[in-house]
């Protein structure tokens, strides 16, 4: 019997800064506009979500999925990472939820990860969202000790199957990329860099504001998602610098797109996909 294919809505391991708000709005223009595209370039992949988005509207084109932070090996790892919370859940037997861990439990839950450590790879990101206060991370043995753990571990098992499939999975970085499908036909490129903002600690470098006005390189002439947000004020610094110097705007012939997401009566933010398509 054929298996039925899954799609996506949401990464299948934790990932700040996911793209799972556009899945709606992102797919409805794919399926519109960019027919005439045979490739998208993900160049600032992170989880792979937006690729998958791609090739689940797009199965006949090409996606390339560069994987800088080595997401797939998280997904690779996923059966020891369900065997890694499994023994955590039974040591954890009993013990009331959303609680901070104590001794004897946390000494049995440290030796425990520290022995998959020693073993191989451990996923702290992932081992983070089961142990961690909501919203922190740890990227080692080390940084997770130094944090209380909490009883919040996930109970059923991660998985991934077919989350990758028929993706091009690359790792380089993203100028090497830009370069190498600059000058193709037919290319459009996934543009989510990094945010100028803290939360980019568990990737894998740091970014300056000089950094990010550099991805605005890959702007030019080509076929285009982006995404930012309203905290990165890029967009509106394009504007301001257009007006007063009349170099030009990056942005120009984009349409714009945004969303607002509200966390509580006065506090929310403003997401926003920009999206140009040169018509053949
Ligand atoms: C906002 S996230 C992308 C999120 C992604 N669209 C998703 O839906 O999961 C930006 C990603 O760019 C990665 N990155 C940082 N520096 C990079 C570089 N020089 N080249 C390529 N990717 C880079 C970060 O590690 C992070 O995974």
């Amino acid at each position: 019997m054929k298996e039925e294919k899954k799609t996506y809505t949401q990464a299948p391991l934790p990932f700040m800064g996911q793209k799972r708000r556009w899945n709606q709005e992102f797919k409805r223009i794919l399926k519109t506009e960019f027919t005439d595209c045979n490739t998208f370039v993900d160049l600032f992949g992170g989880s792979g979500l937006l690729s998958h988005f791609t090739k689940s509207v797009r199965p006949d084109a090409k996606v390339v999925y560069n994987d800088y932070d080595n997401y797939s090996s998280r997904i690779a790892a996923i059966p020891t990472t369900n065997a890694l919370l499994g023994e955590l859940r039974d040591i954890m037997d009993g013990y009331p939820e959303n609680k901070r861990i104590v001794n004897p439990y946390l000494g049995r839950v440290l030796e425990t990860i520290e022995m998959y450590e020693r073993q191989g790879f451990v996923d702290y990101i992932t081992l983070s969202a089961s142990i961690l206060f909501s919203g922190k991370y740890a990227t080692s043995f080390e940084e997770l000790k130094k944090n209380g753990l909490y009883n919040t571990i996930k109970q059923s098992d991660y998985s991934a199957d077919h989350y990758l499939d028929g993706l091009v999975v690359i790792h380089e970085d993203y100028r090497e990329v830009f370069r190498q499908w600059e000058k193709k036909d037919g290319v459009c490129f996934l543009i989510d860099p990094p945010y100028l903002s803290t939360q980019s600690c568990t990737y894998a470098n740091y970014w300056r504001l000089r950094d990010y006005l550099d991805v605005l390189h890959t702007l030019n002439g080509t076929n285009y998602f982006y995404f930012t947000s309203e905290k990165s004020s890029i967009v509106e610094l394009c504007d301001w610098l257009d007006k007063e110097y009349k170099k030009g705007n990056p942005f120009e012939g984009a349409t714009r797109i945004e969303q607002r997401s509200n966390l509580n009566y006065n506090a929310g933010y403003t997401d926003i996909m920009l999206y140009k398509h040169i018509k053949p």
